[in-house]
């Protein structure tokens, strides 16, 4: 159950933290992983560790996925994608800007919207044609409690692009649905990357008791990515040890 061997996937931003996780996981059950990041030598890094592991099953695909352009070029010169992953995300013009809007400059409202909306559509803008024509498609976009629920003061550009991510793939999802291609989202909780700088006791506060990692991510994506997963479509599911908020 759950073999992905045959299948190519793409997985955005997966250089560091969830989404490498996440392409870790795949490669395991299988999958061929396109490893992208727009830091080019990240992406190579986690290729070279994949490669280690299993050769010949991770090439580094490099590119911005704002750039609609790049997304383009980049998708063309890759074997056909089955599984998209939109897992590059940032939270504004440093990593997760915390700022109230009433005293935001603008100027700090697109970024966050760029990569976490537009990101996506443009990726699956260059995977969706042909996984309709084919028959056959995954994609799986990684998203926040801050987009379903809100969740934390001071991230509102954030919460707008993730929050149109999952609308997004929602709407997708039902375009595609009679053409075997699957959407869904996860919309995760506070992770352990972020974990360090947490109190302690807001991670306790999770039910599970523990912040999520890489690799509870990279089980749902498996599950979500599998031939097995084909009724679950147009879903949010929230990925977060049990919390109502985070
Ligand atoms: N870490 C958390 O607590 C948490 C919580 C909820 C949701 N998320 C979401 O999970 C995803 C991964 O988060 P993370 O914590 O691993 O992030 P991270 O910042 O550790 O890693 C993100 C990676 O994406 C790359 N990236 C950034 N902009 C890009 C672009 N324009 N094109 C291509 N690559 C780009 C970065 O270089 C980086 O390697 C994001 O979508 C994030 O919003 C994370």
């Amino acid at each position: 159950m759950f073999d992905l061997s045959g299948l190519t996937a793409l997985v955005t931003g997966a250089g560091q933290g969830v989404g490498r996780g996440v392409a870790a996981a795949l490669a395991t059950r299988g999958a061929a992983v396109a490893v992208n990041d727009i830091l080019g030598e990240r992406a190579r890094e986690v290729c070279d560790e994949l490669n280690l592991h299993r050769p010949g099953s991770a090439v580094a695909a490099p590119f911005d996925v704002t750039d609609l352009r790049s997304v383009l070029e980049a998708v063309r010169a890759l074997p056909a994608i089955d599984i998209l992953v939109n897992n590059a995300g940032v939270g504004g013009a440093e990593p997760m800007r915390v700022e109230r809007f009433r005293s935001m400059d603008p100027e700090n409202w697109e970024g966050p919207i760029r990569v976490n909306l537009h990101g996506v559509m443009n990726c699956c803008h260059a995977v969706v044609d042909p996984m309709c024509e084919r028959g056959w498609g995954r994609i799986i976009t990684i998203s926040s409690g801050a987009g379903t629920a809100g969740t934390r003061i001071g991230v509102s550009p954030y919460a707008a692009g993730k929050g149109g991510g999952i609308a997004f793939t929602r709407a997708l999802a039902l375009e595609v649905a009679r053409d075997g291609v699957t959407a869904n989202t996860l919309a995760l909780g506070l992770m352990t990357n972020e974990a360090d700088e947490i109190d302690s006791a807001l991670a306790r506060s999770i039910p599970v008791g523990r912040v999520g990692s890489p690799q509870d991510v990279g089980a749902a994506c498996v599950w979500l990515a599998s031939r097995e997963a084909g009724w679950v479509t147009g879903q949010t599911i929230e990925i977060n040890g049990g919390s109502i908020t985070t």
